[in-house]
């Protein structure tokens, strides 16, 4: 990338240079220098669409994963430069690059504990957006690490770079006395990041909806271990807000776009809530499946998760998973939301059949949504 130092003058400056101006006028207009190396192509021009520029040139950490691919197609749709500091192979992301028109997405190796390759990673970018996030500790990075060291270098470096737009994504359940590790670490993160950067954007979206998604996904798969669904009290005492994946990304992209939204928190839910228990019996309904719950206590259930723990790959769930995913979604009444950010949140009943539709005995089975009965909502 060639990086050059950009230099601004005032409009009116430039096009009648040679007309109006003389040398002597040109030297005397003011010019303001930004010290920051920036491509040219983050100077907006063109419609709006993949080919012409936005003035967004976005690093985005975590762009592998499931809500990073939805982020990453939003930005290139509108034409913005994308870097995207992975740590697999190139040709395991390659489905991320039609994503942005020719060249405009830049993948680049990175070592969450290598500050100089955060560096290298922003070097040339005006926005950055951390996903980073795990379902699982790992060996090598506990919940520590990947929610609260990573994302607090990450803002360090932003900050030290002069960047201006932050956008962390913690989740809406953060809470320092949850029984989850995973929440608990958020809530540290969220603070960690708001101390090095305050003026970052914290968003705090709910469980995700989407194709690839580990909620719904999650409990549709159920049924291949015995035909039922195990809830911790039937799923009657959490009440759950879900939120579509896509919005949460449009939220991210939106508030790149919304000056006034640096230093926020935003709370990102669906427009309905639903008792776990409703929720999961509307997904077997959608997919046209029998739907069998059956109580599990807390003790057993986390048991039965500490031997799916033992999988050394991605296990299919966790002790802290069970804890989460039976935790009631917080309301903040004082927080900015998806509406505040121009979007009409998409209900669960409109966007479900996305996800499900693949879980269903007869995929292309042509039911209509309408025949299924929507979940029941709760106002608690
Ligand atoms: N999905 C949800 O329902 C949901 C809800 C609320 C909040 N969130 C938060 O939103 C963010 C994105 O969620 P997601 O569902 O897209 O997560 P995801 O699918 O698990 O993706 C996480 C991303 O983080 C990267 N990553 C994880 N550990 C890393 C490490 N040690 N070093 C470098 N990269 C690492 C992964 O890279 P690799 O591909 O190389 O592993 C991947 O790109 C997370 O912070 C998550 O907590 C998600």
């Amino acid at each position: 990338m060639a990086a050059v130092t950009f230099i601004s003058r005032p409009v009116c400056v430039l096009p009648r240079l040679s007309s109006s101006c003389s040398p002597a006028v040109l030297a005397a207009a003011p010019v303001s220098v930004q010290h920051r190396n920036v491509h040219h192509a983050v100077i907006p021009r063109g419609k709006g669409g993949r080919s012409s520029s936005s003035g967004i040139a976005a690093t985005v950490f975590g762009a592998t994963g499931f809500l990073g691919r939805y982020v990453v197609n939003r930005l290139g749709r509108i034409g913005s430069q994308i870097v995207i500091p992975h740590r697999c192979d190139q040709y395991d992301i390659m489905y991320l690059r039609p994503m942005g028109d020719l060249g405009q997405i830049i993948f680049m190796e990175w070592d969450a504990r290598d500050m100089d390759s955060i560096r290298r990673a922003i070097a040339h970018s005006n926005v950055v957006i951390n996903l980073v996030g795990r379902e699982w500790e790992t060996r090598n990075y506990r919940f520590e690490d990947v929610f609260v060291t990573i994302p607090q270098q990450i803002a360090r470096a932003t900050r030290e770079a002069g960047i201006t737009k932050f956008i962390h994504v913690s989740h809406l359940n953060a809470d320092i006395r949850s029984p989850s590790k995973y929440l608990r670490n958020k809530a540290v993160g969220e603070t960690a990041v708001r101390d090095e950067f305050p003026d970052a954007i914290i968003m705090k979206p709910s469980e995700c909806f989407g194709r690839e998604d580990r909620f719904f996904n999650h409990f549709a798969n159920m049924r291949w271990f015995g035909k039922a669904v195990p809830l911790i009290a039937m799923g009657k005492k959490t009440v759950k807000q879900p939120v579509h994946v896509v919005d949460v990304a449009k939220a991210i992209v939106n508030a790149i776009k919304d000056p006034d939204a640096n230093g926020k928190t935003y709370a990102l839910v669906g427009p309905n809530r639903y008792l776990l228990h409703d929720l999961v019996e509307y997904v077997y309904a959608v997919a046209h499946r029998p739907f069998v719950a059956y109580p599990m206590p807390r003790p057993i259930y986390h048991l039965i998760a500490s031997i799916f723990e033992m999988n050394p790959f991605e296990p299919w769930t966790t002790r802290d998973k069970v804890d989460r995913f039976h935790t009631t979604d917080m309301k903040y009444p004082g927080l900015p939301g998806l509406e505040d950010l121009g979007i009409v949140p998409s209900s669960v009943e409109q966007r479900a059949i996305e996800v499900l539709r693949r879980h269903r005995r007869f995929r292309f089975l042509d039911a209509d949504l309408a025949e299924t009965k929507p979940a029941k909502t709760v106002n608690y």
